[in-house]
């Protein structure tokens, strides 16, 4: 039997086709398939129901046509029952389950599945995005691992995904940097650690400006020296833009992270005119005290509040560049979509930025693009406030990510304390960084969420440690039996799931694609974490209800073949979260 990678979007098709045998209209039936309640099936059509209404027709009438309707070889897909007042619950036919799981052998397999997904889409993805000459502290982990986890996911659907680090190198920050670099540098401090020095010269530069108003003074007129293109205060700028890529670069090597281009704000400085005067004559932008701002009369809020595009002094800002990124993206890049990670503080910003490129976009002819702000919120230490060490300073992100595999050597080392050193410290580390990466993607990426070492640690519950376990754990069947879990021959001969438990493992596998479709059209990792959390337990019921390795040859291969698929989607669905598995623990 051939079934299809996606059965959700096969069931929404041979809905849509029945639709039309049984003479309904079309254009105006959605089948509104999800995903059912086990105990009722393993997919729900609901349509029906707003379609009779609509006409005042009997919906379980309708229903009954429309799976009367239904092609052939959906009635080998799945058994189909008509319950309530016309909803349809379909559970997948045990043959179809085993064909589905045998056919999807790899990566490659589940991946050329996916790739119906997001096919012929091009995202442009705008994340982490830190400002230069400052620390990465634990409020960047976020949008960093969220990012990178997006990013995979979409190409995995099939999209073609371009990474954008847009870093902040252009802003009022640098007349404080230079005039500190230039009278206050410790060099040696500079060459140990660039960000911590970089750091202390913009504190010390900002207190002297304080102190002092001729401080303040040649601080200003550094800046303007920069903006004018002055050749040193060029060349300083350029050292600590490199100077400071280069620390963000040891963090994301750290944690896995690329991306394709860095085009920091400064890249759209000789862009800005040609949006100032589109804006302008498109009669969207007004001057106001000097200003160029735009209103959106139709918004309650936007009405009144502006969108500032250019300062009364005349300097760019933040929405300036913006609105150049987003005619670049949609011109160079020809971005069918375009996403950006941030923190929810910057979603008036965003939702204001949007309004405007639409209207710009509509006056001047463009296409514009599909946009989402990927707004995240905060991570909260546990008294429920913004988290931060006990001096009062937000907790640097090397630090965290050092005290995380320390924190999980210590867990590993009482687990497996017969493992060689280098082993436990290389465990750690795929435990501790993927424990803070996984804290940061389970949870609804719009909440704010409360850290805590115990909980993330923990093997008990929706976490890393969890998961990473039950790879393990798989894999240790196929080590103890000397089977390679890639192998065919081990799984060759299995026939179709048939006892509950196998059954529900079987269900739950071919649910795949639902949580890829829902985490990739929302931009939402959670609903993949909490799939593969589901899967991971619903194998646990599995192994203990079940002994794998028996003698009837049958039965053994189909419960292998259902081992090596969890096998196969845990470690799939964790590599695209950005998790290393690994083969023990
Ligand atoms: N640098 C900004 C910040 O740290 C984030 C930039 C996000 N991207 C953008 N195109 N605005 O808040």
């Amino acid at each position: 039997m051939h079934v299809s990678f996606d059965l959700a979007a096969a069931l929404d098709t041979a809905l849509r086709t029945a639709a039309g045998t049984a003479g309904m209209d079309v254009t105006a039936f959605n089948p509104e398939l999800r995903t059912a309640d086990p105990r009722h099936g393993d997919f729900q059509a609901n349509g029906v129901l707003s379609y009779a209404k609509a006409r005042k027709l009997n919906p379980r009438a309708v229903a009954e046509q429309l799976v009367a309707a239904l092609p052939a070889s959906t009635q080998e897909l799945c058994t189909a029952a008509i319950a309530g007042p016309g909803f349809i619950n379909f559970t997948l036919t045990p043959a179809a389950l085993l064909a589905w799981v045998q056919a999807q052998n790899s990566v490659e397999h589940l991946k050329a599945g996916a790739a119906s997904l997001h096919h012929g889409q091009r995202y442009v993805v705008d994340f982490s995005s830190p400002n230069t000459a400052k620390q990465l502290h634990v409020g960047h982990v976020r949008g960093m691992v969220i990012g990178e986890a997006i990013c995979r996911l979409l190409a995995f659907c099939g999209a073609e995904v371009i990474r954008d680090n847009h870093i902040g190198d252009w802003g009022t920050q640098f007349g404080k940097l230079i005039w500190g670099y230039k009278h206050l540098l410790d060099a040696s401090a500079l060459a140990s650690d660039p960000l911590e020095e970089l750091e202390r010269l913009y504190k010390a530069a900002d207190a002297a400006t304080k102190a002092d108003p001729a401080t303040l003074d040649a601080v200003r007129a550094e800046l303007v020296k920069l903006q004018a293109g002055d050749p040193e205060n060029l060349a300083l700028w350029h050292t600590i833009i490199a100077l400071s890529a280069g620390a963000f670069t040891e963090i994301y090597r750290l944690l896995d992270i690329h991306f394709d281009h860095q085009l920091g704000e400064s890249f759209y400085n000789d862009k800005l005119p040609q949006v100032y005067a589109e804006l302008a004559s498109a009669g969207l932008a007004e001057e106001s005290q000097g200003a160029l701002v735009v209103f959106h009369p139709e918004h309650p809020r936007f009405k009144t509040q502006p969108f500032i595009i250019r300062k009364s002094d005349g300097a760019a800002n933040y929405a300036s560049t913006d609105l150049a990124t987003m005619l670049y993206r949609t011109e160079h890049f020809r971005a069918d979509a375009i996403a950006v990670l941030t923190d929810a503080r910057q979603a008036d910003h965003f939702e204001q930025l949007a309004l405007t490129t639409q209207k710009w976009f509509a006056k001047t002819g463009r296409q514009f693009p599909r946009f989402t702000h990927v707004s995240f919120g905060s991570i909260l230490g546990e008294d429920g406030k913004a988290i931060k060490t006990r001096s009062g300073d937000p907790i640097k992100l090397k630090a965290l990510l050092a005290e995380a595999a320390d924190r999980a050597f210590i867990l590993v080392t009482e687990k497996a304390p017969d493992l060689p050193e280098a082993e436990r410290r290389d465990i750690a580390s795929a435990v501790g960084l993927g424990a803070i990466r996984y804290a940061d993607l389970a949870q609804n990426r719009s909440s704010d969420y409360v850290f805590s070492w115990d909980k993330i640690l923990s093997f008990e519950g929706n976490t890393a440690p969890y998961l990473l376990y039950a790879v393990t754990r798989v894999r240790s069947i196929f080590r103890k039996a000397g089977l390679d879990p890639t192998d065919p021959t081990a799984t060759a001969g299995a026939t179709a799931p048939e006892t509950p438990a196998e059954l529900a493992l079987a269900r739950k596998l071919a649910t795949f694609p639902v949580s890829l479709q829902l985490t990739t059209t929302q931009l939402r990792p959670h609903f993949l974490c909490t799939y593969l959390y589901e899967l991971a337990g619903e194998f646990s019921s599995f192994y203990a209800a079940e002994k794998v390795i028996v003698d009837d040859p049958a039965i053994r291969a189909r419960r292998l073949l259902l081992c090596a698929r969890v096998l196969l989607i845990l470690e799939t669905g964790l590599h695209l979260l950005g998790l290393r598995t690994l083969a023990r623990m």
